[in-house]
C-alpha cells in the first residue's frame, strides 16, 4: 500500500483525489489546497464525492512532509508560476518523497527539457534520493505513448503529425488555459503568452526531441507556428463568452525539420465551440475532440483517441486521463532509481490499473 498526497484540488486534481480515494493499493494520507475557502475542508467535498474521506485539506507544505508519505501527486497550476513550483516539487524531493505530476509540462520529456526547470529537480531527486515522474495526456501521451505505439506497427516513417483538436468551450479554466491562449482578446490586444516567440516551442519542443532521438536522427530545426481565429458572431460558453471581433479559435504546432522537410509535427487545433474555425480540423465522426497520431509511412497508420465519460463531459474525461497518466505510475515511480522518469522508462504494461475498483 503507498501512502500519497494530493497537491491541489482543480480540474485535474479533483479527479486525481477520484482516483486515489478507494483504491486498494494507494491510501490517500493527505491532501493541500491553496484556496483559503478549501482549507479544512473534506478531500471528498472537495473532488465532489458525497462522503467525507477523514482527510481535511491543509495549505502547510511542512505538515505534509512530516506525514511522509511515498509519493505526492502534484496538479497544482505551474506554468503561471514555475519557479515557485519547482521549489515546491524540490521541498518534496529533496525529504525523500516521490512525486509524480501534471503540471510543469516542460517536463514531460524530463532528458529534453530545458536546464531551468530540469537541473533543480535533478538535483532534488539526487539530495532526496527519490524520483519524479510528469506525464499528461497533450503534452504527454499523446506525443510519447500513441506515436510509440503507431511507429511500432510502421517498418520506414515518412513523417508524424500528431494532434490535439479539442473544443475547450466546456474547460472552466478561463485564468489559464483562457488567458495563456489568449481566447477572448482582439486582434490589436498584446499577444497572448502562448502565441510569444519560442513559447509553444519550449513547451513542446522537448517532446519533439525525444521522438527524433528515438528514432535516431538529428534534426535541423525545430521551430513554431501559431495562428488565431476571430469570431465574426457572438460565442457563449463555459469558458467565457466571446463577442464578435474576438479570439475564438487557435492553431499552433511545433515542427521538427530534417533535410528542409518537416518530419515531425505537434500541433494543436482548439476551439471555444463548434462554430469557431469552420475551417479548420475538427475531430472525426461527431466527436468533441480526439487525440491522434498519423504517421505517414509502410503502412500508413491513423491512430485517434476519443475520451469520454457517462457522467462527466469530454473536458472532464481528458482531465480523468490526465490524472490517470501520473496516478497510474505512482507504484513504479515509488521503486524507481532515484532521479528523474521519462515515460520511456516505464513499462506501458505496469501502469494498467484496476478492473472497476472505484466506488465513485
Ligand atoms: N499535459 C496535459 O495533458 C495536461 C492536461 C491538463 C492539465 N495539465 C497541467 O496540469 C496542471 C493542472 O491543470 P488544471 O487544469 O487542474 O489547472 P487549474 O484547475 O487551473 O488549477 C489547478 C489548481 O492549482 C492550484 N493552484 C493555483 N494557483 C496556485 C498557487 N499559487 N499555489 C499553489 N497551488 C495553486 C489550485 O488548487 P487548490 O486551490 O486546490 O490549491 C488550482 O485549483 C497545470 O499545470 C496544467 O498545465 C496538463
Amino acid at each position: 500500500m503507498r501512502r500519497v498526497v494530493q497537491v491541489s484540488t482543480g480540474n485535474v486534481g479533483r479527479h486525481a483525489l477520484r482516483a486515489l480515494i478507494g483504491r486498494p493499493d494507494l491510501e490517500l494520507v493527505g491532501v493541500h489546497a491553496s484556496g483559503p475557502d478549501k482549507i479544512g475542508r473534506d478531500a471528498g467535498e472537495l473532488c465532489g464525492l458525497d462522503r467525507p474521506v477523514g482527510i481535511a485539506a491543509t495549505g502547510d507544505v511542512e505538515a505534509l512532509i512530516d506525514l511522509a508519505p511515498d509519493c505526492v501527486v502534484y496538479t497544482a497550476l505551474a506554468e503561471t508560476r514555475p519557479m515557485e513550483a519547482i521549489e515546491q516539487l524540490s521541498r518534496f524531493l529533496r525529504a525523500g518523497i516521490n512525486v509524480v505530476g501534471t503540471s510543469l509540462v516542460w517536463m514531460a520529456a524530463p532528458r529534453y527539457a530545458e536546464d531551468w526547470v530540469r537541473e533543480p529537480l535533478a538535483a532534488a531527486c539526487t539530495a532526496g534520493d527519490s524520483s519524479l515522474y510528469i506525464n499528461g495526456i497533450d503534452p504527454g501521451y499523446s506525443g510519447d505513448t500513441l506515436v510509440h505505439t503507431a511507429a511500432s506497427l510502421v517498418t520506414r516513417i515518412g513523417s508524424i503529425t500528431v494532434q490535439e483538436i479539442f473544443d475547450y468551450g466546456n474547460y472552466d479554466d478561463a485564468e489559464f488555459t483562457g488567458a495563456s491562449m489568449g481566447f477572448g482578446t482582439e486582434e490589436s490586444a498584446e499577444l497572448p503568452p502562448l502565441f510569444l516567440p519560442g513559447v509553444v516551442e519550449s513547451l513542446w519542443g522537448p517532446q519533439v526531441r525525444a521522438l527524433a532521438a528515438n528514432l535516431g536522427v538529428t534534426l535541423d530545426e525545430i521551430r513554431q507556428r501559431t495562428e488565431r481565429w476571430f469570431t465574426p458572431d457572438p460565442i457563449g460558453c463555459t469558458m467565457m463568452a466571446v463577442a464578435p471581433g474576438q479570439m475564438a479559435a487557435v492553431r499552433f504546432a511545433t515542427e521538427g525539420v530534417l533535410d528542409g522537410r518537416v518530419v515531425i509535427t505537434l500541433e494543436h487545433v482548439n476551439r471555444l465551440t463548434a462554430a469557431a474555425a469552420p475551417e479548420w480540423d475538427f475531430p472525426p465522426d461527431g466527436h468533441v475532440g480526439v487525440h491522434r497520431v498519423v504517421i505517414e509511412g509502410e503502412p500508413r497508420v491513423e491512430m485517434n483517441t476519443h475520451l469520454s465519460h457517462p457522467v462527466f463531459d469530454p473536458t472532464d474525461a481528458g482531465c480523468i486521463s490526465t490524472a490517470a497518466r501520473v496516478v497510474n505510475a505512482i507504484d513504479w515511480v515509488c521503486d524507481a532509481p532515484a532521479g528523474l522518469v521519462a515515460v520511456e522508462d516505464v513499462p506501458q504494461s505496469a501502469l494498467m490499473r484496476g478492473l472497476l475498483w472505484a466506488e465513485v
